[in-house]
């Protein structure tokens, strides 16, 4: 059988062809890209691809490298340092406002050109110009798992006609949000947004960001989590800039625009997904992509706010075996054991609390554990004991390794239900 997949991702392709919108122009190097080209790409946290149309065609990256930027920011400098220089509010305003906080000077969030240029500042401090690009080169060339180039000719284009950034640096310079050069500021970040990528390297980084912070397909740990969490909150409230509550509301994924055409989004341990089409609307972003994004989110359910229903699943099988003393209550629980789950857990055992003197906690079929569920489960067990049950845990996986309960009380684990009856 063939992968249903690509036979959709191509009937979203057709049904969301519109020549409306424009060619970016303030760029004139933009401005030459085939109004046409349309391309759509699904990366999985697990690395699986699907891609459709145009998509190795290259274009430059522009804002699209603000969130992985800002990235940079927060792991090499820390998130003291990053905040203090850039806020993290919605502006409400167009890409190339002047948002800036009163007084401060501080730049309302890093996805705007003002914060974006700081994040650049925040990278290049103590770096000389061209290592500060290269740096941000090479971070996207690990994201997209292929080395990328940077579009001189893109690159030159622009800073020919960067009166607004060059007008921008200097402000943020005024006020002492930096203290290099702002020329040598702008140019950096011109090129950074020069990098050249298609579809399938921007669905690659948006899947970085969507695993956690590790490259699908290299596995590399590329970012911590600690970081994308914080880079993906600002994309939700920031990335769409003016439109940001209106995407958020009626697509709902996380996402960034660029100039140039292509839009990435993002997906917490799912998917990353990246489109390109040229013609832009009157938020400088792409109006085929748009569609395309919405089309994907009504379909596929991929609006972050449609909760998936998990918690109800927890506890796959309730079963009793032995006799007597010797009976054993076992709870056989499935999925993730996040608070909900956890919680769905704890009131199961309270509500119907086991007939027997016994109870074994078998966890084969949890796939992962957060600190909350695991912190919920080992207190869970603590009372239980402090009742007067034995607890065992069967944890063929160690989510709990050498579990404590905090009660003066560590249950046995064992790494199936045969062992545990072979032993007890
Ligand atoms: O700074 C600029 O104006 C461009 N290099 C990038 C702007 C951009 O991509 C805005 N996003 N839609």
């Amino acid at each position: 059988m063939r992968s249903p997949l690509p036979d959709y991702l191509t009937e979203v392709l057709e049904a969301c062809v519109d020549d409306s919108g424009a060619l970016a122009d303030y760029i004139p190097e933009l401005a030459k890209a085939d109004p046409d080209r349309f391309a759509l790409t699904l990366v999985t946290a697990e690395g699986a691809i699907y891609s459709v149309g145009d998509d190795d065609t290259e274009f430059t990256i522009q804002s699209v490298s603000k969130p992985f930027v800002y990235g940079l920011a927060l792991q090499e400098r820390g998130f003291d340092q990053v905040l203090d220089v850039i806020d993290v509010e919605p502006s409400g305003e167009a890409f190339n406002e002047v948002s800036l906080e009163r007084n401060t000077g501080r730049p309302l969030n890093p996805m705007i050109n003002a914060g974006a240029l700081a994040a650049h500042a925040l990278v290049l401090h103590g770096r000389r110009p061209e290592e500060a690009v290269e740096s941000i080169r090479s971070l996207l060339s690990s994201l997209a798992g292929r080395d990328l180039v940077i579009d001189e000719k893109v690159a030159t284009s622009e800073l020919g006609t960067a009166y607004r950034n060059v007008a921008l640096a200097n402000l943020l310079r005024g006020y002492e949000v930096f203290e290099d050069d702002p020329d040598e500021i702008v140019e950096g970040y011109i090129r950074q947004c020069s990098v050249t990528v298609t579809t399938k390297d921007l669905a690659l980084m948006a899947a970085t960001l969507a695993a956690g912070g590790v490259q699908p397909v290299s596995g590399e740990q590329i970012f911590s989590r600690d970081v994308v969490r914080q880079v993906l909150s600002v994309m939700t409230t920031c990335g769409m800039y003016d439109a940001a509550g209106d995407w958020l509301s009626t697509v709902g994924i996380p996402a960034k625009s660029g100039v140039s055409g292509g839009i990435i989004g993002i997906l917490p341990g799912q998917l990353g997904i990246a489109a390109y089409s040229p013609r832009l609307d009157e938020h400088g972003t792409s109006v085929q992509g748009v569609a395309a994004f919405g089309r994907l989110s009504r379909d596929m359910n991929l609006h972050l706010m449609d909760a998936p229903i998990v918690a109800h699943s927890v506890v796959r099988r309730k079963r009793v075996w032995g006799e007597g003393d010797d009976a054993v209550t076992v709870l056989e629980l499935q999925g993730d054991l996040q608070f909900t789950s956890a919680e769905v857990l704890v009131r199961a055992v309270v509500d119907e609390p086991p007939a027997t003197k016994r109870l074994a906690f078998d966890l084969s079929l949890v796939r992962a554990i957060l600190p909350v569920g695991r912190r919920m489960l080992l207190e869970m067990i603590g009372r239980l004991h402090r009742d007067g049950l034995e607890v065992v845990v069967v944890d063929p996986d160690g989510h709990l390794p050498e579990p404590d309960t905090g009660y003066g009380f560590r249950p046995r684990v064992y790494a199936s239900q045969d062992e545990m009856e072979a032993r007890s």
